[in-house]
């Protein structure tokens, strides 16, 4: 076998997977307010940025080459409803339209989610400390719609409830948005990576955890029922998420279904990689590369990372 690993120019020619800065999407984390540029102490690099200040960090993302952005909004104030998800002059609806004006070639991407609005923190509505499934979708379809409104070239529902994508589908049709496409966040566990975002987007439920609707990290039939439940209900791409504990899940749904496949390398991956390399006990940049060309390796089309911009330079370095 070490015929074909000789030196670099061999390697590069068998070379069988490859990272493209074009696979990488960067989450955003816009904060309602004005002048705030907030790091966030467990994901070195990541700020909390408010609307007007986000056009700098979009100049640098579309320098690089990174074709998408993933927006998360945080808002000014939470209601048990999560109103503030689809209010038309709402945070991440600022955000969209500042970005599109500005930039109106990127690919604007927005989560849709209940947990960053709820007082409660949950991805859902709550009556008796249990989050009730079909209330919640007329939420999800509401704010689904209110950002292709505001100009959202994909929107990304990561709530885990049951007939989301249909509702929202509906939703964005009934409203004349047919061409929007829907990104859902088809196998997403309940997990312990999620700890620093939920830290960034101020989001972590305020009583119990997301185990009534993310996913039991045990199950990987249950992540294909997941997806394929998904597609059938008019999901345009797939998303797996955390990434780096779940590859197998993302060969998997590749092998099994034909739709653009996306994986979340979620924020404890990111965390752990950085606190490690700021020890000094790896190298961060390697480790990285790694990590991205495994998840790629494993089958997803689209990487969604807080490493999007630190991989791109080096990408486009060669
Ligand atoms: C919102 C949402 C979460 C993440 C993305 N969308 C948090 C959660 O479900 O608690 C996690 C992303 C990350 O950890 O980087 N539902």
């Amino acid at each position: 076998m070490r015929r074909l690993r000789k030196n670099e120019p061999m390697r590069s020619l068998l070379r069988e997977t490859a990272l493209r800065v074009e696979d990488l999407v960067y989450p955003l984390f816009v904060i309602e307010g004005k002048r705030i540029r907030e790091p966030v102490a467990s994901l070195p690099g990541i700020h909390r940025l408010s609307p007007d200040m986000i056009l700098p960090e979009i100049d640098e993302v579309v320098s690089l080459g990174i074709q998408a952005v993933l927006l998360f909004g945080i808002p000014a104030a939470k209601d048990p409803l999560g109103t503030g998800g689809y209010r038309a002059d709402g945070v991440v609806q600022q955000a969209i339209q500042a970005i599109k004006r500005h930039c109106p070639g990127l690919v604007v991407i927005t989560d849709v989610c209940l947990c960053e609005y709820t007082s409660h923190g949950h991805c859902g509505v709550v009556r008796d400390k249990e989050v009730l499934n079909d209330p919640t979708l007329e939420l999800l379809a509401k704010i689904a719609v209110s950002h292709a409104r505001a100009g959202a070239d994909v929107v990304a529902p990561s709530d885990m409830m049951d007939g989301r994508i249909k509702a929202i589908r509906s939703g964005l049709d009934e409203a004349g948005f047919e061409t929007t496409p829907i990104m859902s966040y088809a196998a997403k566990f309940s997990s312990a990576f999620y700890g620093p975002f939920r830290e960034a987007a101020q989001s972590a439920p305020a009583f119990g955890d997301r185990r009534s609707y993310q996913m039991d990290p045990a199950n990987r039939r249950e992540a294909l029922r997941e997806v394929l439940l998904d597609i059938e209900e008019g999901a345009d791409i797939v998303m797996v998420k955390p990434a780096l504990a779940y590859l197998d899940i993302l060969r998997e749904v590749r092998d099994r279904c034909l739709h653009p496949l996306a994986a979340y390398n979620v924020s404890g991956e990111y965390a752990m990689v950085k606190a490690a390399a700021q020890q000094g006990w790896i190298d961060g940049r390697q480790v990285m590369m790694e990590i991205l060309l495994a998840i790629k390796r494993a089958g997803a089309d689209l990487i969604i990372t807080y490493f999007a911009k630190e991989a791109a330079h080096l990408l486009r370095q060669g």
